[in-house]
């Protein structure tokens, strides 16, 4: 089993190499990022390893398949980058269903109180020796209202944490768990009851800019936004207008939806051309980490692990259990039955 990995980074090869050898997989580690100008470099492979933001579409499906491709291991949870449809029939997709929902979780927590705490603002000035308060001062966590949009893996641990300070937790999932004790309610009463809203749903047709102009306009005044799960849930053109306008107290985020051609690169000597996360950096009140909500040691190791088991299950029992539909493009809510194929 020979498989192409793009968009290698150190934190991630020591532990592909250690799996690859436990499993009998040869990984070879490309550095670049998998688009139709590097896709060609996947010929002789019998699989490709990626990850969040190496482009998967059609043209890019057709050269690897060309390649001689059978399969597409994500080391990631969401498939919002793969053009699925186009899969159907050509290339198989399989993925990483969880690794660690603490992982997540506990970073969208660590951003909130960072954000809230000044904590951000508080490290550079004691670094320089300033010992003054002003400016600094949040608010108590406990009492106040959380709005959970997403109650997966990530979003229950995440609501966990909420409870442990003794925040009022409230939420909104299109498919509601039962009897989970989680207080459903509205995406419009969420919006507007909501001190703090933190995103843990997927991205598709439906969340796309689910956090828009007229969603922000539902918010409580001085209302904090965390995303850590895909970018494009929140129109960034919106959410800059909310911070100017005073309307957003605050923004945590961990993924932005133009971050594919800057996230995990360093561009610190360069001149960056997007305006609109320029500005939003500049924000005392925003936060942005580039995608890191995923990086501990424990969720790498799972990743590493349950990947080389999705490449060991499919070219050597022909199934895996954590192959995509490609049909509804969704495993927990897909008609498909376990161990059962689309193509
Ligand atoms: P999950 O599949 O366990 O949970 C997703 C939840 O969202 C489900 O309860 C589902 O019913 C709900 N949902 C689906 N469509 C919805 C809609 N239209 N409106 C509201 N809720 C909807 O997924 P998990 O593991 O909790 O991950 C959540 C997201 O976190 C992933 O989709 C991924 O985008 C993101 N993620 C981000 C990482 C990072 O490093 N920043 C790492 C891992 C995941």
């Amino acid at each position: 089993m020979k498989i192409a990995f793009f968009d290698a980074k150190p934190y991630d090869i020591p532990h592909f190499e250690e799996c690859g050898a436990a499993y009998g997989i040869t990984f070879k580690f490309f550095e670049t990022k998998l688009t139709e100008d590097t896709a060609n470099l996947a010929n002789g492979f019998d699989g490709v390893c990626v990850f969040v933001n190496d482009t998967v579409n059609a043209a890019v499906i057709d050269r690897l398949s060309a390649c001689g491709v059978r399969l597409i291991a994500l080391r990631c949870a969401g498939f919002n980058n793969i053009d699925l449809q186009h899969c159907f029939g050509r290339i198989h997709v399989v993925r990483v269903p969880a690794y660690s929902p603490y992982a997540v979780a506990e970073h969208a927590m660590a951003l909130l109180l960072t954000c809230n705490r000044r904590i951000h603002k508080a490290y550079i000035r004691t670094k320089d020796f300033n010992f003054r308060l002003d400016g600094l001062t949040g608010v108590d966590l406990h009492g106040k209202t959380v709005g959970v949009i997403g109650t997966g893996k990530i979003g229950r641990v995440f609501i966990d944490i909420c409870r442990g300070f003794g925040m009022q937790v409230i939420a909104y999932d299109k498919f509601p768990a039962e009897n989970a004790g989680i207080d459903y309610v509205s995406l419009e009463e969420l919006f507007a009851r909501s001190d703090f809203i933190s995103l843990h749903c997927p991205l598709t047709e439906d969340t796309y800019h689910l956090i828009n102009a007229d969603a922000i306009a539902q918010m409580k005044k001085g209302v904090y936004l965390i995303n850590t799960s895909r970018g494009a849930l929140i129109d960034a053109e919106a959410l800059l207008e909310g911070i100017k306008a005073r309307k957003v107290g605050a923004a945590c985020l961990d993924v932005y939806e133009e971050e594919s051609d800057l996230f995990f690169e360093d561009f610190s000597g360069h001149i960056v051309e997007d305006d609109t996360l320029a500005r939003l950096i500049s924000m005392p009140n925003v936060i942005v980490t580039s995608h890191q909500a995923f990086l501990t040691q424990e969720a790498l190791q799972n990743i590493a692990d349950t990947t080389a088991s999705n490449i060991v299950s499919f070219f050597r029992d022909g199934i895996c259990d954590n192959e995509v539909c490609y049909k509804c493009g969704n495993i927990d809510h897909c008609r498909k039955k376990r161990k059962e194929k689309c193509f």
